[in-house]
C-alpha cells in the first residue's frame, strides 16, 4: 500500500463517458455512509464531489479499513468508474461513482468545529477563526472562482484597450484624502511615518504627467474608517487613469467593461450606454446619490403646497429654506400603529425629528397631522402624491439634504418590507450619477471639504464661482451605481497648477500647508501635465453584486470583522517593547 498516489482526475471531472476507466482521486472526506450492506464515501475537492462505493461482499477488508475514515480526512482512492444505481442529477458527477479498489489516509483531521456544508448556521465569528475550514465550503469556493474570473476579464479587457498595468507604492506619504490613514513607522528615520495608500490617486496622476497615457492596476487600498457590510479597511480597486480624454471616453470605456464582465461571468447581456442622472435629480427623486432604479417609489416634493400651512413643523421648515416631501407607499394603508412607529424610529436613524403620515383607506383620511392641515391642503398633498385607496403617504420635512436622505432610506425600507426588492433581485440597473457639487460644507469643522477628492476639476464655466459662491461650483465628477450600490467613482482632474492651488485654498490649506502635503503634485503639474481623468471601481463590491451577496466578507479570503479584527491570526496584536523601541515609539497607556 503506497503512502500517496497522485490523482489522475479531480473530484468534479468524471462523467458517464469515463465509465470503465481506472482512476485515482485525491481529496477530503465530506461524508461517510455505512448502510450495513453498502458503504459510501463522498470525496470533495475544489472541483466537486465524487461518490466512492464499496460493495462489502466483494471486499469486507476494505470496508473494515474505511470505517476509520472521518470527515475532513485527506485520502487518495483508486477504483473504476461505474454507472450509479441511484443517480443524483443535482450534481455534475451524479450519474457515476467509483467502485473503490484501494485507498489510504494521507492525513487525519481533528473533528472540525462545524460541518463543511453550504447551508450553515454556525456563527460567523467561529467560521472566521477557522477560515480555512469555512473556505472549504463549496459556496465560498464558488465566490473566489468568480472573483478570479473578474481579475481575468479585467486584465484582458484593459490590456486589449492599450492600458499598461503599473504598480504604485504601498508605502507612501500621508496625504489627507477623506478617510484616516493607516501609518507605518520608519525605523531608519525615527519619528517619521509612511502611510498606506487610500488609493493610488496622486501616483496615477503623476503617471499621466510621465506620459503613460493609459494606466490600470488592480490594487489594494487602505482606509481607516468604520466598517460595514460593504466596507473593509483594505479593499481592492480596479484603478484607471487616461490622458487626452473627456468624461464620455471614460463612460464608454467603463460601459464596455461592464458589458463584457456581465457577459463572461453571468452570460447576461447588459444594455449600454447606461442611464445618466445629475446628483440633484438623484437626490430629489430617489433621496440618494446612489439610487436603486430597479423600482419606482419616487419622492414627491410638496414644499410649495404647505408653505403657508398652519402646521408649524412644515411652514417653519419652508421659511428656513428646507423642504417637505413624501413617499407614497402604495397599498400600505393597513400598516398598524406599531409598524408606523417602527418606520418613524427607522427615519430617526437618518436624523429625522418625526415622520408624518397620511392613510387613505375606505375613502377616509387618517393622519396624526390632519388636525393641523386644511382640507384643501390634504387634498392637494394627496393629489401630488397620486394617492389612491389603500395608500400610505410618509412625509418628511427637514433641511434639503436631510429631508431627501430620510425619504431615500424610507423608500428602500418600504421596498424591502413590501417585497419589491425581492421581486427585482435578478435585475441589473447601471447608472451614472453626474454633476456633483465640488465642495461640501462641513459644519463641524466650519470649512469646505472636497466631495470627491481635492484633485477633481470644477466644471469650466463654474471656475469663476470658486471666488464668489464656492458651494455652487459643480465638479467634473461621476459615480457609477449598480442596484443602489456605488461601484465606482472618478473625475476629470485639475491639470493646471493655479486651479489646483486655488482648490487647496478653498479647502482651508495655507500655501505652506498645501506645499508641505502636496508640493510634489504641484511640482509635477508645472512640467507639462496633460488633461487627464479616470475612475476607480470597487472590485469587492462588483463581485458581491455578481454573486448576489450583501456581505463583503463573502468575497474576501481573509477579511476583518466589523470591529477590525482578524479572528484567525489575531491581528491587530501587541508587539514587543524591543520592537517599539527600535521604531522610537512609546505607547500612551490608558488610565
Ligand atoms: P472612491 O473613494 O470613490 O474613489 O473609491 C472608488 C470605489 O472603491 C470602492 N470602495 C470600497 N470598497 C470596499 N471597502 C471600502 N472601504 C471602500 N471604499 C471605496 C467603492 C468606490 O466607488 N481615487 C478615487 C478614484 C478616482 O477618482 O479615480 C477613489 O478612490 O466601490
Ligand atoms: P408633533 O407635533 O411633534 O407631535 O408631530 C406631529 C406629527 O408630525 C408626528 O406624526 C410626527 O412624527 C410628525 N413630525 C414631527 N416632526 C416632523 C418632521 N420634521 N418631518 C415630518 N414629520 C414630522
Amino acid at each position: 500500500m503506497a503512502l500517496f498516489q497522485k490523482r489522475t482526475h479531480n473530484c468534479g471531472s468524471l462523467r458517464t463517458e469515463d465509465s470503465g476507466e481506472k482512476v485515482i482521486l485525491n481529496g477530503w472526506v465530506a461524508t461517510v455512509r455505512d448502510l450495513g450492506g453498502l458503504f459510501f464515501i463522498d470525496l470533495r475537492d475544489r472541483y466537486g464531489i465524487t461518490q466512492l462505493f464499496i460493495h462489502p461482499e466483494d471486499s469486507p477488508a476494505l470496508v473494515e479499513r474505511a470505517r476509520q475514515l472521518k470527515s475532513e480526512f485527506v485520502i487518495w482512492a483508486s477504483g473504476t468508474v461505474c454507472m450509479r444505481e441511484n443517480p443524483n442529477p443535482k450534481i455534475p458527477t451524479g450519474l457515476i461513482e467509483i467502485l473503490l479498489e484501494d485507498f489510504d489516509i494521507i492525513n487525519r483531521s481533528e473533528l472540525p468545529p462545524f460541518e463543511i456544508i453550504n447551508d450553515i448556521t454556525t456563527a460567523e465569528d467561529l467560521r472566521l477563526k477557522y477560515r480555512y475550514l469555512d473556505l472549504r465550503r463549496p459556496d465560498l469556493q464558488k465566490n473566489f472562482i468568480m472573483r478570479n474570473l473578474v481579475y481575468q476579464v479585467t486584465h484582458n479587457y484593459f490590456a486589449e484597450n492599450d492600458f499598461l498595468e503599473i504598480e504604485t507604492p504601498v508605502m507612501m506619504k500621508s496625504t489627507p484624502e477623506g478617510a484616516r490613514d493607516f501609518l507605518v513607522p520608519s525605523r531608519i528615520n525615527k519619528g517619521r511615518f509612511y502611510a498606506l495608500p487610500q488609493s493610488p490617486q496622486i501616483f496615477k496622476q503623476i503617471l499621466m504627467v510621465a506620459g503613460f497615457d493609459r494606466y490600470m492596476q488592480i490594487v489594494k487600498c487602505f482606509r481607516d474608517e468604520d466598517l460595514r457590510s460593504d466596507r473593509q479597511f483594505e479593499f481592492t480597486q480596479i484603478d484607471i487613469e487616461m490622458s487626452f480624454i473627456e468624461r464620455e471616453d471614460i463612460f464608454s470605456l467603463i460601459e464596455g467593461f461592464f458589458v463584457r464582465l456581465w457577459k463572461e461571468t453571468l452570460g447576461i447581456e447588459v444594455e449600454a450606454p447606461f442611464l445618466q442622472m445629475s446628483y440633484n435629480e438623484a437626490m430629489t427623486r430617489y433621496g440618494s446619490d446612489k439610487p436603486d432604479l430597479r423600482f419606482g417609489l419616487e419622492i414627491n416634493t410638496i414644499t410649495d403646497l404647505v408653505s403657508n400651512s398652519e402646521f408649524k413643523v412644515f411652514s417653519d421648515i419652508v421659511q428656513s429654506k428646507g423642504e417637505v416631501a413624501l413617499i407614497n407607499a402604495k397599498g400600505c394603508a393597513g400598516y398598524s400603529r406599531k409598524q408606523l412607529d417602527e418606520l418613524t424610529e427607522f427615519a430617526k436613524k437618518y436624523g429625522a425629528k418625526g415622520l408624518a403620515w397620511i392613510k387613505f383607506s375606505g375613502g377616509v383620511v387618517n393622519s396624526p397631522i390632519s388636525k393641523f392641515l386644511s382640507e384643501s391642503e390634504i387634498e392637494k398633498i394627496m393629489k401630488a402624491a397620486g394617492c389612491e385607496e389603500g395608500d400610505l403617504l410618509l412625509i418628511s420635512s427637514d433641511t434639503w439634504h436631510r429631508c431627501y436622505t430620510i425619504l431615500g432610506a424610507v423608500r428602500l425600507e418600504i421596498a424591502r418590507r413590501t417585497g419589491i426588492l425581492e421581486q427585482v433581485k435578478n435585475q441589473y440597473s447601471f447608472l451614472w450619477v453626474t454633476d456633483f457639487p465640488l465642495l461640501e460644507y462641513d459644519a463641524e469643522s466650519g470649512r469646505f471639504i472636497a466631495m470627491h477628492h481635492p484633485f477633481t476639476s470644477p466644471v469650466d464655466e463654474d471656475i469663476p464661482l470658486m471666488d464668489t459662491a464656492p458651494e455652487k461650483v459643480r465638479a467634473k465628477a461621476y459615480d457609477i451605481v449598480l442596484n443602489g450600490s456605488e461601484v465606482g467613482g472618478g473625475s476629470i482632474r485639475i491639470h493646471r497648477g493655479d486651479i489646483q492651488k486655488r482648490m487647496f485654498e478653498l479647502l482651508g490649506f495655507t500655501p505652506e500647508d498645501a506645499d508641505a502635503k502636496f508640493g510634489f503634485l504641484l511640482d509635477a503639474l508645472k512640467y507639462g501635465a496633460p488633461p487627464h481623468g479616470g475612475i476607480a471601481l470597487g472590485l469587492d463590491r462588483i463581485t458581491m453584486l455578481l454573486l448576489g451577496t450583501d456581505n463583503i466578507r463573502d468575497v474576501i479570503a481573509f477579511p476583518k470583522t466589523t470591529s477590525g479584527l482578524s479572528l484567525m491570526d489575531g491581528s491587530p496584536s501587541y508587539v514587543d517593547e524591543a520592537q517599539l523601541k527600535e521604531l522610537g515609539i512609546g505607547i500612551i497607556k490608558n488610565e
